[in-house]
């Protein structure tokens, strides 16, 4: 494809919406292949409006908010970073024709209500899922379990994400404030739980699955080394690459993620979440864009997952290839306060083969993400224990 130059009438415009820290590095990647970024979020100064063209501060759920604000910009590329998006807004700029949703607006629409990629997953592609139902009300709750799905299980609102009202509920007498937490912290309130059985898996991973253009001009679908991760109350504490595995098991997740992916279509990077157990495999979900535990891609592959994806979007070729082994180590904020500083940069930095992402957010919460620790090394556990390390070498202060 042709790039024009940003800034003039011939630019080649992407529209981010949603602009935290993996929108950052896609802004970088964007703007490395001369794409003039424009980054919204629904409050001023977030990560990747620290280094984008322009921004805009709408609230990105508001269909007229984002009609009008594509209309006045008029990208070629709308690339949603955060699934609380105003999805028929999509659906309708998509079927005016004039720019590409990335992947597309049913991708978007699909993941962001995790009944539509379960049902679609499991119902239509029959691949392998926890056993589980929707419930609009307790009563349903309580006897969809009863009915099957046992003890223990988790109970999430259909729309949310970063583990937000999701619980793991072990008894019934545990169930009442799993529902009542599920139904407060919902995202959206869709009205419905998602009950999903507890599976014994060994590990996690993320497998990064590219649908990008060969030199024939063909969609072809190419794989990461699979990503293991640790997760905390629902969100990413630490990941890293390669996550051993056995051929079986990781031949069955390339097969999950390209028949997932190839359903959904479209060009870009997407993060296959799947539960793994000896040789066998389950999915859990899929995220159409760039995955949080993908950030340790920045230090093991020539092409990271905010390449990769820029390049896709662009119908340009990518090169999926690990180069080193690495790990990730995310730096939580561990106080409330605006504008804090942080200190022992140079500290993390002198840990061997580190390196720091601080994403610049303007307010820090004592479990927000406010920046990620990376090391590579020559194994897996030194690159963890580095990556961890690093991480814990970065003091965030109030500022004076
Ligand atoms: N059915 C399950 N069995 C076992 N573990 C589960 C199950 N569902 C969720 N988990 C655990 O909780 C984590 C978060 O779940 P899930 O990915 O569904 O939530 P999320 O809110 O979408 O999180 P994120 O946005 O960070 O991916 C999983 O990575 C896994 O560790
Ligand atoms: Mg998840």
């Amino acid at each position: 494809m042709n790039i024009g130059t940003a800034l003039t009438n011939s630019a080649t415009k992407a529209l981010l919406l949603g602009s935290g820290e993996l929108g950052k590095e896609l802004t970088i990647a964007l703007q490395r292949y001369g794409v003039e970024v424009i980054a919204v979020d629904r409050y001023p100064d977030a990560p990747a409006q620290h280094v984008a063209h322009r921004s805009h501060v709408i609230d990105m759920t508001d269909s007229e908010a984002v009609k009008k604000l594509i209309a006045l910009e008029q990208p070629d590329f709308i690339i949603p970073e955060i699934e609380a998006i105003a999805t028929a807004a999509l659906a309708e700029i998509e079927a005016e024709g004039l720019c590409t949703v990335v992947p597309n607006a049913r991708a978007i629409q699909l993941t962001m209500n995790r009944e539509g990629i379960r049902t679609l997953v499991s119902e239509q592609l029959n691949i392998p899922t926890s056993r589980y139902a929707f419930a609009q009300s307790f009563a349903e709750l309580n006897a969809a379990i009863d009915n099957g799905i046992g003890y223990p299980c988790f109970i999430k609102p259909t729309m949310s994400s970063s583990g937000k009202g999701q619980s793991m509920v072990k008894s019934p007498d545990q169930l009442q404030a799993a529902w009542d937490y599920a139904k407060a912290s919902g995202r959206v309130d869709t009205g419905k739980v998602i009950v999903e059985a507890k599976i014994d898996f060994d590990f996690e991973i993320t497998l990064l699955t590219v649908r990008a253009k060969n030199a024939q001009g063909e969609i072809e679908t190419y794989f990461c080394d699979p990503i293991g991760h640790v997760q905390e109350h629902g969100d990413y504490r630490e990941s890293w690459q390669p996550q051993a595995m056995t051929a079986a098991a990781l031949a069955l997740s390339q097969d999950i993620a390209k028949k997932v992916t190839t359903e959904i279509g479209g060009l870009g990077l997407f993060g296959v979440e799947l539960f793994i157990q000896g040789d066998k495999v389950w999915f859990s979900e899929v995220s159409p864009r760039p995955h949080d535990t993908g950030m340790v891609t920045m230090v093991t592959q020539a092409q990271n997952e905010f390449e990769l994806h820029a390049r896709a979007i662009l119908g340009l070729p990518v090169n999926t290839q690990l180069q080193k082994i690495g790990a990730s180590a995310v730096i939580l904020g561990g106080i409330d306060a605006t504008g804090v500083v942080y200190e022992g940069l140079a500290q993390a930095l002198a840990v061997p083969d580190s390196e720091v992402r601080l994403f610049g957010k303007p307010e820090a919460f004592v479990n927000r993400r406010m920046g990620v620790a990376l090391a590579s090394a020559p194994n897996v556990n030194e690159a963890r224990a580095n990556a961890v390390k690093a991480a814990s070498l970065i003091v965030i202060k109030p500022s004076e």
